[in-house]
This record gives structure tokens, sequence and C-alpha cells, in this order.
């Protein structure tokens, strides 16, 4: 692949995004759950404006600072998916709030929900909320059962705040291989959050919202009639570690690669490219050469990439050659770029802002 787009560069191939947004809707159609895709993942408002031209109107961000880039670009029917703790962010969520209230955020503790509850105190409409359950992934959220009671009813006390529903993510299942392992596991999951639901609802609590679910366990989650939401984030443009993990039932395309240049060809085994660490994220395992079966690809510092081969496959590349590398995990890769660059049918269409990039506050 050969361009003139200088490296390393994210490339995304729009045809095969809009092909993985419709594949995503095909799964959800007549399950009456809907879509409330994460754009922690993207980043960039033209990502969430091909979500919406598909129809998908709610999605999540992670954190505060994202939830600002989406709402200021005018998406923000936005569930901000962590707990939003500490003066300064508790004023801008107020801030946030304020011109839109549309956002949403989620609590697992009876300080917590103080906190936002005072923030919004000067507001003059509510702030809602979803409790965070803990289905099994042992991070944030209160245990299911009794505790998301006592929770529920202190909410209940605060007048700033509305109960709208309940998020359990199992983000620990998300890359389970074994399909019948993550079925298992998963409907135990949903049976937590099933019941806590139920548990909630017969002590008066309003759960109109049940949201949950990733890219690897969506259409597990879905099928549990509690279920009502959905969301997952990775299908947009899938990477490594998700088509590893997904199989033979994986429907997703790898829609962005990271282009690299050729920049030292040492021996007739190995390249040099210019995409190292600071290039593509590792937490995942390295990246893979898209184009080049049988060459692996491995960091060589922080600027530098190698590309390795056997001698069985007869392979020459050439300095400036230029290398699609798919990256093993989206969002630690997306997070170190400012720009996409999309094309359709081999041409480039545009140029997209990755604006919420390094918005970690
Ligand atoms: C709370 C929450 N929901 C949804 C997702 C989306 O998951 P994925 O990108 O695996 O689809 C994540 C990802 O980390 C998450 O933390």
């Amino acid at each position: 692949m050969n361009t003139n787009i200088d490296t390393p560069a994210l490339l995304v191939d729009l045809d095969l995004v809009e092909a993985n947004i419709q594949t995503l809707l095909r799964h959800l159609k007549g399950t009456g759950v809907q879509p409330r895709p994460h754009l922690k993942t993207a980043k960039s408002p033209d990502v969430a404006r091909l979500l919406a031209a598909a129809g998908i109107e709610r999605f999540c961000v992670a954190k505060l600072g994202e939830a600002e880039v989406f709402a200021k670009a005018g998406f923000d029917d936005l569930m901000i998916v962590s707990e939003i703790v500490g003066a300064v962010k508790l004023a801008r969520l107020a801030a946030l709030h304020q011109d839109h209230p549309r956002i949403r955020t989620v609590v697992d503790s009876i300080e917590g929900a103080r906190g936002l509850n005072d923030a919004v105190a000067a507001n003059g409409k509510p702030l809602d909320i979803l409790i965070e359950l803990d289905v099994g992934q042992g991070r944030c959220g209160v245990p299911p059962g009794e505790p998301a009671l006592v929770l529920a009813q202190a909410i209940a006390t605060m007048p700033h705040l509305r109960l709208v529903g309940v998020h359990g993510y199992e983000g620990h299942l998300q890359h389970v291989g074994d399909p019948d392992v993550k079925r298992q596991r998963c409907e135990a999951a949903m049976q937590s959050l099933g019941s806590t639901v139920e548990l909630l609802r017969q002590a008066g609590h309003s759960v109109e919202t049940v949201t949950t679910g990733g890219t690897g366990t969506y259409r597990l989650c879905a099928q549990h009639p509690i279920v009502n939401e959905v969301q997952p984030g990775s299908f947009v443009f899938l990477d490594g570690a998700y088509r590893k993990a997904l199989g033979a039932n994986n429907e997703y395309a790898n829609a962005l690669v990271v282009l690299a240049t050729v920049i030292s060809c040492p021996t007739p085994l190995r390249a040099v490219v210019d995409a190292g660490l600071k290039a593509l994220s590792t937490d995942m395992g390295n990246a893979e050469p898209r184009d080049l079966p049988g060459v692996r690809y491995r960091p060589a510092g922080d600027e530098y990439g190698m590309l390795e081969w056997g001698p069985e496959l007869n392979l020459s590349l050439a300095i400036g050659d230029q290398v699609a590398l798919i990256p093993s995990h989206i969002d630690t890769t997306v997070n170190l770029y400012d720009t996409y660059h999309a094309y359709s049918d081999d041409r480039f269409v545009a140029r997209w802002a990755i604006s919420a990039r390094g918005k970690t506050q």
C-alpha cells in the first residue's frame, strides 16, 4: 500500500466502518435493545456523525473531558461511564449539565452521589444517574443485591438526582475466547444484574435503563430480557485482540490501520518502519501487518518498529514502502493520534480530527 500520506498515520476504511455499524444494527434489530455506542474508542465527532447518520442517537463516553468535546459537537445524549469525583470535576459536570440536561452519569457510593447532588443543586433540574453495579469485573461498582438497594434508597433522598437505571458492564468477559465459557459467564453476570434490578423495582425505585455489554458480549447481553441498552465501542474499527478473541464468530472488519513507512532494510530478512511504541500501543500485544502474511511486527524502540520474516517468504521490502499495521488495541492506539485519514473505494475522502484524544480528565 503506497500513498502520499505522511506516516505514522491512522487510516480508516469508511466502507468497512459503515459495514460494521450496520452489523451492530442488524444484530440488535427486533431485540428491543437500543445501542449506546462507546465513543471512547473513536474519540471523534466525525465518527459520532457516522453513527448518527445510521440512526444512533445516544452514546457513552468514559471521561468528563470526552463528554465536553462531544456535547460541544452536538452529541449530548451522553452517559459518562465513570465515577465523577473531586471539586474541580464536579464543577465542570454542573456546568455541562446546565447546558446539556441529557447528560447522565454513574455512581457507586453514597459519598459520590452526595457530591453529584450538591454539585447540580443550583441547576434547577435533576441530574440523571445510574447505579454502577459490579457484575464480576471487580473494578468500580457496588456489589449486586442489598448494597445496590441501600445506595438507591440514599439517592432517593437526594432532591437533585434522578435515578434512571442500572449500569453493569462485564468488561472481564469481552475477550473470553471460548464461546460456551463466555455464554455461561455472561449469563451469570446478567443474572446478578437482573436480580438487582428486580430488587430495586420491587422496592419502588424506577429503573428505566438497564445498560451493559461491549463488542465481545453485547449479543449475549441483548438476549437477556432485563437488558434494554448495550454499549459496545470497539466494533466501529475492531482490532487485533478482538479479532483473535471473537474468532470464527467475528462479523466485524478491521477498519483501521496504522500506516508506517519502511525507513531501513538492514538485512534481507528484516525491515525497520517508522512506527514504534509512540505509534502503536502494546498493552494487548503487538500489531500485525495486514497485507504481509507471515511477517511479524514488533516495536524496536519509541520511534521504530521491526518487521521480520523467514527466508521461505521470499519477500523483499524497499525503503519508502508503506505498510499497513492492524493495532492490537484500538483505544490506546487512537489516543496517540490527532487525525484520521478516511478513505473509501481506495480514495482519500476526509481528514477527521480526533478531538477527544488525550481527554483523560
Ligand atoms: C463501561 C464500558 N462500557 C463499554 C465498553 C466498550 O467496550 P468495547 O470497546 O470492548 O466494545 C467499555 C470498554 O472498555 C467500558 O469500559
